[in-house]
């Protein structure tokens, strides 16, 4: 990299929620200039970063102009404009992860091709154009359509159950998969910097809110055995391999009962998996993704502590202005680490913030995030 850590370096963030809020919170210890762009005039980033600039991250000028005078650009979110990125790259704009990697995981559909061609063990599918591609798919029903574009936090993902269920289907490029019927679901992430060093933190566990389709805990490390575990983080490590990507990779699969381990998809970022990481292990996703991308050496992700992180949601029921009952109760407790996301309106199941529970005893552990779960409320 041209510039040094003293100052100087202005790295640009698109997107300006959480994920870029806590990796400022990172960067700032590496002195570098950081520049937000989101469209969101009060989005979490706007007053923990050097510039914040509001405006469209899908928009072509307004990407292009925001990263032009940038010396290297990342992101927190994957829908932003690509042509403008690949611009910028040809330019000598460094960006990481790269506009390829970013283009490819936009459309689940090029995902899924991407495994296949790679021989990477994902469920069977199909690509339906639209709504009426459903009745004449090979795909055993009940199956998921999810959207090829778009899709995030579970919307763009749909159960169809029966016949009788077309009609309520995507009418949209979509994939058409198989229904797994998974014992857990897990995540790796995996860091690659630039010399092609790779390092993957503890496979973790997730328990997923069914009405929210969120990730609302999770549990690292997993208490799965050593060979599915080194399963998952070889799974995680060849992806990146095979992507060449720089940054974070974080791989989301699901395990079965007989212990097979198939990919359900990717994010090259930070990633709500692994949020836990910033009290729980010895590098935090956020400081591993900085020294992938500007090619320092990859830090120690080995746990700490056993570590359980339980995001806090919008209330259902509740929509204005966000106030958070319980905290004080819960910071009584040992080992609570509690992140709000400087949000002001809450809504049902919006992300508020997470907590971290971090104790030496995972009963312990387990228990004090099940009673923080129902102790804090985010209401209005
Ligand atoms: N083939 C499948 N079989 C069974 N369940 C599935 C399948 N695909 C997805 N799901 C369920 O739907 C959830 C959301 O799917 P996916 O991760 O693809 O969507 P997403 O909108 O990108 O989610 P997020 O942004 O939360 O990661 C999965 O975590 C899983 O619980
Ligand atoms: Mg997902």
């Amino acid at each position: 990299m041209a510039k040094d850590f003293y100052g100087d370096l202005r790295l640009g963030i698109l997107g300006g929620g959480q994920l870029g809020r806590m990796l400022i919170q990172e960067a700032i210890n590496f002195n570098v200039n950081i520049h937000v762009l989101d469209p969101d005039p009060n989005a979490p980033c706007k007053k923990l970063c050097n510039q914040f600039e509001v405006g469209s991250l899908s928009d072509y000028d307004t990407v292009y102009n925001f990263g032009k005078d940038l010396d290297m650009i990342t992101i927190e979110i994957e829908k932003v404009n690509v042509d403008a990125l690949e611009a910028l790259e040809e330019e000598g704009v460094i960006v990481y992860p790269q506009s390829r990697v970013i283009r490819l995981i936009q459309d689940k559909g090029l995902q899924k091709q991407f495994f296949k061609q790679n021989d990477i063990p994902t469920s069977a599918f199909q690509f339906v154009s639209n709504r009426e591609g459903l009745s004449n798919c090979h795909i055993q029903l009940p199956f998921i359509q999810k959207m090829r574009k778009d899709g995030y936090d579970g919307k763009g993902v749909k159960k169809i159950s029966t016949a009788a269920d077309f009609e309520y289907g995507f009418d949209e490029p979509s994939i058409v998969e198989e229904l797994v019927n998974f014992e857990k679901e897990i995540a790796v992430i995996v860091a690659r910097n630039d010399r092609g060093e790779m390092s993957t933190f503890p496979m973790v566990e997730m328990e997923f809110n069914p009405q929210a389709n969120l990730v609302e805990f999770l549990i690292a490390p997993s208490n799965y055995s050593f060979d599915i575990q080194s399963k998952a983080e070889s799974i995680a490590k060849k992806i990146a391999n095979d992507l060449q990507i720089v940054g974070l990779l974080a791989v989301e699969m699901f395990l079965t009962a007989d212990g097979d381990i198939l990919v359900n998809e990717l994010a090259p970022r930070p990633h709500n998996s692994g949020h836990q990481t910033i009290e729980g292990n010895y590098t935090s996703q956020f400081g591993q993704h900085l020294r992938a991308i500007f090619n320092l050496p990859l830090g120690n992700t080995e746990s700490r502590s056993n570590a359980i992180m339980i995001n806090l949601l919008g209330e259902d029921g509740y929509e204005g202005l966000a106030r958070y009952e319980g905290l004080e109760e819960a910071l009584a407790m040992d080992g609570v680490y509690v992140h709000l996301y400087g949000k002001k309106y809450t809504k049902p199941f919006r992300k508020m913030g997470h907590v971290t529970i971090v104790n030496p005893d995972r009963s312990l552990a387990i228990e004090n995030a099940r009673k923080i779960q129902s102790l804090i409320k985010v209401i209005a």
